[in-house]
């Protein structure tokens, strides 16, 4: 994972570096650090932990007018200030940062760095060392460069300072996503357009496999043979008030309450003139080819895809299949003649997922992107790509990003049906539209879900939450919400199985959840719930209006079963949002995640 900046201008590059990694942290915040070169020497500062801490390391009159930055989440050794980035050659002619894993580290080191004192433990350094045993041996900087990325295996974004040649940053990519960003007063280079959209809206993509010579006023791509590459730059439409937390306190309660208006930007966006719910031709023809939809995704994102499969075969009647992607690579399920597989992924950059589709793409089948991020990586690669527009989704906990991957999937459902000529027994623009309004009003009973969490979740180890039918994935998605961000053990399990097994660890007191959406199975989610309140558990119903007794004291409100998911998961969000709060838990930045996960 890891964000990466650099910058080469005409302007005093420490702010624009440690800015642009503030809005990268979400990458990854083990530890962080920058590089700044001038004419004659190139300062390193790094510290383990934020941003902000190293911000405050760094001199006040540390100068440079190029420089390099990132922030790590660590994969090969420990957060340390040793591990941290920017690593450097023995000599400190060369200065890298490194987004990614190099597979063959030990290999390369075994057969090129035997004499090299490493000053990591990382595997990244032995870019840095390979690059310098080169030039040592007489190539220039940039062949020494080529000559070591033909050597990695694995994923890579690499920005490369040379004392020797302090009028340019070498970059390249492979895997890790990077781009470049022009800028009247020079150039940038960064994981993720966000970095550095105070300086430009223009960026120009990097392809697996490119280098590029970054100077303050040229862009120069070519292949890792050096065959020149030539691009031309677009533009990046992001807002910049949509990365700001205006007078939140968190990204995370924010980006719970934009939900409803982004259901109703989806609406709009996948609305024809006529007033139908549609998905590009494109799309549509693939799925109509298609003699089964294998979806492929990670966390929120499979779970959204598990609901997604109720309504691709209830609604469109297209049989699908979910699978977890790091799961899918190494057990493969037999597929079907004529496979179209569907990757879910809000960042676009998942390697799990990456991984599938280069290999799925050798096969010769049809691929379907879902991402909120145009431009990403699996939104390029694939044949074809439907937009969440839920705008920037920056705590690491996915909320709008989950119910939007769930809204486009029914729309998708819905064009698939009407297709095929079918009526549908209900109105889904209506439907969805009475969905954001639904959302609003669970947004504003906050007050009673952070009184749930003090209730229910302020001194416990451990949660359940319960379900049947698609119930059961809303709850799964409900406990990881919880456990990610407010370290709570908890688990999202099908009601009628904890008797086969999980009830034994039902104590007094142990918090069980169930959730009643379902006509078809609300009696037996009651019956379950009286079966854990029967051996001590503190139960909690949250049931939608039409299906609550008196005695129920959190309804929902109505929506059309089909569309429940998308409802009954806002409460969830907020009772993980507060559990996590009033445990003093970092709600946006939790330990040991990212928000893009580059690394398989
Ligand atoms: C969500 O809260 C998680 N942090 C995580 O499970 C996430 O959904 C997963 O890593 C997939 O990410 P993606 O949607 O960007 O592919
Ligand atoms: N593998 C490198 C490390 O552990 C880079 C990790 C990252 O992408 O942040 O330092």
């Amino acid at each position: 994972m890891c964000g990466i900046v650099g910058y080469i201008g005409t302007e005093q590059a420490k702010d624009i570096l440690l800015n642009g990694l503030e809005r990268l942290e979400y990458r990854g915040y083990d530890s962080a650090g920058i590089a700044l070169m001038n004419a004659t020497n190139v300062e390193v500062y790094k510290e383990k932990g934020r941003i902000a801490k190293l911000r405050g390391a760094v001199a006040e009159e540390a100068e440079g007018t190029t420089g390099i930055g990132h922030t790590r989440w660590a994969t090969h050794g420990v957060p340390s200030q040793e591990n941290a980035h920017p690593h450097q050659s023995t000599s400190g002619r060369f200065t890298l940062v490194h987004n990614g894993v190099i597979e063959n580290d030990q290999e390369l080191k075994e057969a090129y760095l035997l004499d090299v004192g490493m000053k990591s433990e990382t595997d990244t350094e032995v870019i840095v060392q390979l690059i310098e045993q080169f030039a040592s041996e007489g190539l220039s900087a940039e062949t020494a460069f080529r000559k070591t990325l033909g050597l990695l295996q694995g994923s890579y974004a690499i920005g490369l300072l040379d004392k020797e040649a302090p009028e340019r940053i070498l970059v390249a990519k492979q895997k890790s996503p990077l781009l470049i960003g022009l800028s009247s007063h020079g150039n940038v280079v960064a994981s993720d357009a966000m970095a550095t959209l105070a300086l430009t809206d223009q960026y120009v993509e990097m392809m697996d496999g490119e280098v590029v010579i970054l100077t303050k006023g040229e862009v120069n791509i070519s292949a890792l043979d050096g065959t020149p590459v030539s691009r031309a730059p677009y533009t990046a439409e992001l807002d910049a008030t949509d990365i700001e937390k205006g007078t939140y306190p968190h990204f995370m309660l924010k980006e719970i309450d934009e939900q409803p208006l982004v259901m109703r930007r989806i609406i709009q966006h996948y609305q024809d003139d006529a007033g139908r719910l549609k998905v590009d031709e494109g799309v549509r023809q693939a799925v109509k080819l298609a003699d089964r939809l294998y979806i492929v995704a990670c966390g929120t994102s499979w779970h959204a895809g598990l609901v997604g499969k109720q309504f691709l075969e209830n609604i469109a009647g297209v049989p699908t299949e979910v699978h977890i992607a790091s799961e899918f690579s190494y057990n493969r399920p037999l597929l079907s003649e004529r496979p179209l597989f569907v990757f879910i992924s809000q960042s676009g950059e998942t390697a799990d997922c990456r991984s599938v589709l280069v290999d799925v793409k050798q096969l010769g089948h049809s691929t379907l992107t879902i991402t909120n991020s145009p431009g990403s990586t699996l939104s390029r690669e694939a044949d074809h790509t439907l937009l969440l527009h839920a705008g920037p989704e920056i705590a690491v906990a996915s909320t709008k990003a989950y119910t939007a991957q769930i809204a486009l999937l029914s729309i998708l459902a819905v064009d698939v049906a009407q297709g095929k000529g079918a009526t549908l027994d209900f109105d889904p623009l209506k439907e969805l539209a009475i969905v954001a309004n639904a959302m609003e009003v669970l947004c504003d009973e906050k007050d009673d879900y952070e009184q749930m969490a003090r209730d229910y979740l302020s001194d416990t180890r451990n949660a359940f939450f319960i379900g049947r039918a698609v119930d059961y994935y809303v709850v799964m998605e409900a406990a990881l919400k919880l456990k990610e961000i407010s370290y709570i053990q908890a688990e999202g399990f099908a009601a009628g199985e904890l008797k086969h097994g999980t009830i034994a660890l039902i104590e007094d007191g142990t918090p069980v959840f169930g959730l009643i959406s379902q006509p078809h199975v609300a009696g037996h989610l009651r019956g379950n719930l009286q079966e854990v309140a029967a051996r001590g558990a503190h139960t909690c119903t949250i049931v939608t209006h039409d299906l609550a007794t008196t005695n129920d004291a959190h309804v929902l409100p109505e929506v059309h079963p089909h569309y429940s998911p998308l409802a009954s998961v806002v409460p969830f969000q907020l009772l993980a949002y507060y559990a996590a709060l009033h445990r003093g838990c970092d709600v946006d930045k939790p330990r040991n995640l990212a928000k893009s996960v580059t690394v398989e």
